[in-house]
């Protein structure tokens, strides 16, 4: 037994043994001098509780609590509410044509909204653009997009935007926000493609050689655009929508190397100081569904190469914001 699997189930039994907590489907990653738990609880204190006696169990190490509340029972929502759509990491190519059709055809009778969240072409030609237009013509509910970094590569973004703005009707977001009216409620979406640089104790930094520094500036910009939109937004319901993660609990399953490259806790930051009811963002393809941000915030990612399957339904309630009903 090496020393780390040694350490994951003492403190796995630690969490099931405890009286406070007794938890027994707690995920334990150790990083270096890191900690990391994964999982649900039944509140955000119990989460909590639980981070502090691991903590005291491993003094010397950095104990990060990634546990989150379950989400609480399906049912109807109390009051008015909004039935949203979201999908990620279409990447659409020449040969998509028809790809997620069925899908979206279907989508009226079930949301009020679709938001894309980045990725949702190939290589970001114009070509790639027109085939997903084609799939989205026709579908009576608004859709509002992000661009992700895939929709970036052939340097036609704007041609990207426009062909689905034009032709498909749909709202492109970077750095912006739209307000919708849907079942009398205001909805205000602040969209950012968003942007690396990594997760408390080990992200980038303004420091060392200009292209460092210009990686993270960047980052701290668009986060801090993000905050100002969602501040400004006065709405019944507040979503921020991204491409990269505003957090690292939905990237659990990716490659630990990879995360600088699939968010930052920047984002995150932005969102808890801005204030919103709900986040949505893609690009990790191995990651999973759920999380919140520290200050609470539900996150949600949409990335269709992790859900097998083409949509995820979220019913939003101003009466209960912190709940999002499936
Ligand atoms: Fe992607
Ligand atoms: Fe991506």
């Amino acid at each position: 037994m090496t020393e780390d699997h040694y350490l994951r189930e003492k403190i796995r039994q630690t969490l099931a043994t405890d009286p406070h907590v007794g938890i027994l489907n707690v995920r334990v990653q150790i990083d270096e001098k890191r900690v990391i738990l994964y999982g649900e609880v039944s509140s955000t204190e119990k989460g909590e509780y639980a981070r502090t006696i691991v903590q005291r169990q491993m003094p010397d190490y950095e104990v990060i609590s990634e546990l989150t509340p379950a989400i609480p029972p399906e049912g109807p929502p109390e009051g008015p509410y909004v039935r949203i759509a979201a999908a990620g990491d279409l990447h659409y190519d020449a040969l998509s044509q028809g790809k997620l059709r069925s899908h979206f055809q279907k989508l009226e009778k079930e949301a009020d909204l679709l938001l894309l969240a980045g990725d949702l072409t190939d290589t970001g030609t114009s070509e790639e653009a027109a085939v997903l237009v084609e799939d989205l013509k026709g579908l009576q509910i608004p859709i509002v997009a992000v661009l992700g970094n895939h929709d970036y590569h052939c340097n036609q973004v704007k041609e990207v935007g426009r062909i689905l703005e034009e032709e498909a009707g749909v709202t492109v977001l970077e750095g912006d926000a739209t307000v919708l009216r849907c079942r009398d409620l205001s909805i205000g979406i602040a969209g950012t493609k968003g942007f690396g640089g990594g997760f408390e104790g080990a992200c980038g930094t303004l420091f060392g050689e200009p292209e460092m520094k210009a990686f993270i500036a960047h980052t701290e910009k668009i986060s801090n655009q993000l905050k100002e939109t969602l501040l400004s937004l006065r709405t019944d319901l507040k979503i921020a929508l991204l491409h990269y993660s505003p957090i690292r609990e939905t990237l659990a399953g990716e490659r630990a190397e990879v995360f600088p490259f699939l968010g930052s806790y920047l984002l995150g930051k932005a969102i808890d100081e801005g204030g919103a009811d709900l986040v949505v963002h893609g690009h990790s393809h191995h990651g999973r569904e759920r999380g919140m941000t520290r200050g609470g915030i539900p996150v949600r990612n949409a990335a269709i190469p992790m859900l097998k399957k083409a949509n995820l339904f979220y019913s939003l309630s101003p009466v209960q914001k912190r709940h999002i009903l499936k």
